[in-house]
């Protein structure tokens, strides 16, 4: 099970004022110290909290890789293409949104054409390719059509589920991780993880990969950004030594 952290609200504090601090490059070096297995980072179209420099420095210093999110849009693919991050993670993007709500839409023909495409060309240039999709079989089956190493599953719905509904959640999950695997596809997960909700999701034993954000940095506020990422890590490997990994 490896542990991404996403920056983007390191990057959210600094934009409140304008500033250049704090710095999600220095936090990258601290949340690799913590045992962070890459650093993720969303360039929005809008750059409303990462910027271009940020990529291009993290790009240049982190030791262990970039998972870069993006939207399927010419100027953000071109970025990638030229860039080259270990791994791009394909997001869709709507400029009113306060986060990623909802998986990429792959239901029309047209659509699918234009994500197998930017797959197709992230790929050609050798970068590891995943699909940020709804925990839905029709979803899944369309990344595998379309040539993506890997779906990120998205945990948002099971983050916002109280009681029974979150019991479905799970299951939905694990019933949509495990066909990921059976098509070939490595099966990542992401979206509204805390260190109270990550247990059962970090238990399904296909996930390989978590994307956290917003609860790791909200912890490295107040008990700083090597920690917070430490306690995250151990909660979610033993979790997944529990199931057998
Ligand atoms: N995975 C994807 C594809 C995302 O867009 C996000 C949010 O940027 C995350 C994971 C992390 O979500 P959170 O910040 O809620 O942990």
């Amino acid at each position: 099970m490896r542990l991404y952290v996403n920056l983007d609200h390191v990057a959210t504090i600094r934009e409140a004022r304008k500033t250049d601090e704090p710095d999600p490059v220095r936090a990258a070096v601290l949340a690799e110290l913590g045992g962070a297995q890459a650093i993720t980072v969303h360039l929005r179209e809008d750059r409303r909290h990462i910027k271009d420099r940020d990529v291009l420095l993290l790009l240049q210093t982190v030791r262990t890789g970039v998972n870069l999110e993006l939207a399927v849009e010419q100027e953000v693919l071109d970025f990638a293409l030229e860039h080259r991050p270990m791994q791009a993670t394909l997001v869709p993007e709507r400029r009113a949104e306060i986060t990623t709500e909802g998986g990429l839409d792959l239901s029309g023909e047209g659509r699918r054409r234009v994500v197998a495409e930017a797959v197709s060309r992230l790929r050609a240039a050798g970068i590891r390719t995943s699909l940020f999709i709804d925990p839905d079989a029709a979803a899944i089956r369309a990344s595998q059509e379309m040539g993506a190493d890997a779906i990120e599953l998205h945990t948002g719905e099971y983050s916002n589920a109280a009681g029974d509904r979150r019991a479905e959640q799970v299951r939905r999950l694990r019933e949509s991780a495990a066909l990921g695997a059976e098509l070939g596809l490595a099966v990542h997960a992401g979206h509204g993880l805390t260190y109270e909700n990550v247990i059962p999701v970090a238990s399904i034993p296909e996930i390989e990969e978590l994307n956290i954000g917003h609860s790791v940095v909200s912890r490295a506020v107040f008990i700083g950004m090597e920690r917070a990422v430490r306690e995250m890590l151990g909660l979610v490997q033993r979790a997944a030594g529990r199931s057998g990994r």
